[in-house]
């Protein structure tokens, strides 16, 4: 995380609040690993262009808790998080069954103190798409897991992205649909430039014009992911996947 740590100091914002973010991942339920975490603080804090932050999925708040308070952080713009909180077959195969998330969710954000910086819209992500207008400049999209349905969160959501604003992809290995959607329609656009690969976070850059730079670190981190997969299939020896791992992290920067 140099370079995110980095882009903080530079933008005399203080350090990353690991201590904090460590309390809040063992407190709220749900699914971020600590780096995870840190990176998406670091965006909502300190991200490209200008716009609200929306959060596709919700659960119980975790990633919701950790935009607001990097926003809040950089005196920025409020978190729309989205989610029916009515659970689904991704929650299923974790053991939770018919499961309402909408009040510990509240409670979580409330008990965080950044209930003032979240706007909950209890829908799902394609109604609260038929309403929305302005512009966003961080999409988390962390809802329903399929390849359908994070591909209609794409294109319907895709088209509100500032210039210059971010999409971040959580759990882009180990599941297919958001695995394929960042494959199959994200990594080959020339739209988008990979600014962020943190654990399972695909996070890419929405360019507002030549930007060789912001290139050619997508270059090289595409590179890297490419050894990481390698690596995963055991085609390439296991310090290597975690040497390709190590340096994602380390060319992942929040612009
Ligand atoms: C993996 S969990 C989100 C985890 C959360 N981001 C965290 O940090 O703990 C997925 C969530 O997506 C929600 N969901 C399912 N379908 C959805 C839809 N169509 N629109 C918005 N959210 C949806 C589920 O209710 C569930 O709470």
């Amino acid at each position: 995380m140099l370079s995110v740590r980095w882009l903080f100091f530079r933008k005399r914002l203080g350090p990353l609040p690991g201590g904090y973010i460590k309390q809040l991942l063992s407190r709220v339920e749900g699914w971020l690993s600590y780096h995870e975490a840190l990176y998406l603080y670091a965006l909502a804090a300190a991200g490209p262009a200008e716009g609200k932050i929306v959060e596709i999925g919700s659960w119980k708040g975790k990633s919701t808790v950790i935009l607001a308070k990097g926003s809040k952080q950089g005196r920025r713009e409020e978190v729309y998080a989205i989610d029916p909180h009515k659970g689904g077959p991704d929650q299923e195969a974790h053991g939770h069954k018919d499961v309402d998330s909408e009040m510990e969710f509240r409670n979580n954000v409330r008990q965080e103190q950044v209930a003032d910086q979240v706007r909950p819209m209890v829908m799902r992500s394609d109604e609260a798409a038929t309403g929305w207008s302005g512009p966003v400049r961080l999409l988390w999209i962390d809802g329903d897991h399929s390849y359908e349905a994070v591909r209609q969160d794409f294109l319907l959501w895709e088209p509100f992205v500032a210039p210059g604003g971010v999409i971040a992809f959580h759990d882009t290995y180990a599941w297919e649909g958001p695995r394929r959607v960042v494959e199959e329609m994200v990594l080959v656009s020339r739209k988008f430039a990979v600014i962020g690969l943190v654990d399972s976070i695909t996070a890419v850059k929405k360019l507002s014009g030549a930007e060789p730079l912001v290139l050619l670190r997508s270059y090289c981190l595409l590179f890297a992911r490419y050894l990481y997969k390698l690596g995963r299939r055991h085609v390439l020896p296991g310090d290597l996947r975690k040497l390709s791992k190590a340096v994602m992290k380390w060319l992942s920067s929040v612009g």
